[in-house]
């Protein structure tokens, strides 16, 4: 989840306590925000990014910390295309303009397959050129080594929310004439040579992620079929799994919006799961533990994604393992924290059990030691 409070790309004090949060509350993966392969692919001045080796160590602190909590350090590697230069979120993505920059830092010219700019009020994009086509696919790569450098074991790719690679995908935002446009296969070459890059680069024993709007959203042209055949392409790439998103672009077609119910990306996954045979990951409004155990249960999706639940309960693994009585669910939590939750769970079997004038020696010491 996007923090807009990163320093020239590199993660702050915020980011240890915001994910040390995470990584404690008993997350499996602890996945920081999307992070920009390039300065020219920020959103907004303060998202955070790794491409250059000066902004390692700060990201090493983050995956030390995310690592002794035993949780598995990840990144999600982004660009943001012609979403680029602007506001962030609490400014409902204003560009940015002369007279609201940093003195030292103008706009900068965001990219884009085709001169289509986000929304009327994004100014005109720089199409990309092959050169920068090469650039950003090299930029793709030098981050993923930079990521292993910085400690992460495992890489997502973000080819979703309307950002440069779902830009490409898209017919509505790419109407290139080479290429990398026109038909489908076209459309996708750019995301296959951003995979084919990062797994080039990425160790084979490391598993790679690929998020992935499975439709482009209101109004939009993108359709779940095309992303079954994408999952294809991209499983004979080395991609391990799809994370299971969507919207990022809307136009004026009949396409549908996405209701935004319980699992209401659940039918995405599954159905890429079953016809590309690839594993995939379920998020969006799946916050009720039994409906995380249904639908991994069910084989709808191999991995559970939380991103708004977590900022209210950064403890929900430990509750949804407690609310689906596993025995020792306090394990989830760091042993300074699962010891004591445990003595109170024997201490209050105890009572359960019996009245206080009937406790024995052995009992009166453990409910002194809880
Ligand atoms: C504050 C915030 C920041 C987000 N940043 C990202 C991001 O960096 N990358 C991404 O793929 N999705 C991002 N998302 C989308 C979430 O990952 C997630 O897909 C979405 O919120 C739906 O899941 P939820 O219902 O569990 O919140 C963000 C969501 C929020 C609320």
């Amino acid at each position: 989840m996007c923090q807009y409070a990163s320093d020239d790309g590199a993660p702050v004090d915020w980011h240890l306590v915001h994910m040390g949060r995470l990584a404690m509350g008993g997350a499996g993966i602890s996945f920081v925000e999307e992070s920009a392969v390039e300065a020219r692919g920020r959103k907004t001045y303060r998202c955070s990014g790794l491409w250059k080796s000066e902004q390692v160590p700060a990201w090493r602190r983050v995956t030390d910390m995310i690592r002794s909590f035993g949780s598995v350090p990840a990144i999600q590697l982004g660009h943001s295309g012609r979403k680029g230069s602007c506001h962030g979120a609490m400014q409902d993505w204003a560009p940015l303009s002369a007279e609201n920059t940093r003195p030292d830092e103008p706009p900068w010219p965001a990219l884009a397959p085709s001169p289509i700019p986000d929304s009327p009020a994004h100014p005109l994009p720089h199409v990309m050129d092959r050169d920068d086509i090469d650039t950003v696919v090299a930029a793709f790569a030098r981050s993923a080594v930079l990521s292993r450098e910085a400690g992460f074991n495992l890489i997502e790719i973000h080819g979703a929310h309307g950002y440069l690679i779902h830009q490409f995908l898209s017919p509505l935002s790419n109407q290139r004439e080479d290429g990398y446009g026109g038909c489908r296969n076209n459309r996708m070459r750019f995301t296959l040579e951003v995979a084919e890059a990062v797994r080039a680069v990425w160790p084979d024993d490391l598993p790679l992620w690929w998020r992935a709007s499975c439709v482009d959203g209101l109004g939009g042209a993108w359709d779940l079929d095309d992303t079954v055949e994408l999952a294809l392409a991209l499983k004979c790439r080395g991609i391990d799994m799809i994370d299971c998103s969507s919207g990022g672009i809307s136009g004026n077609t009949a396409m549908p919006a996405v209701p935004r119910t319980p699992g209401y990306q659940v039918g995405f996954s599954d159905t890429i799961r079953r016809k590309a045979g690839i594993a995939t990951c379920a998020v969006g409004e799946i916050t009720e533990p039994k409906l995380a155990e249904t639908i991994l249960q069910q084989g709808q999706a191999d991995v559970i994604a939380l991103a708004r639940e977590l900022m209210l309960d950064a403890n929900w693994p430990a509750r949804a393992a407690r609310q689906l009585g596993i025995e020792t669910w306090w394990d989830v939590l760091p042993p300074a924290y699962a010891h004591r939750l445990e003595r109170r769970e024997q201490v209050r079997a105890l009572y359960a059990e019996r009245d206080d004038a009937d406790m024995d020696e052995q009992d009166r010491l453990l409910i002194e030691s809880s």
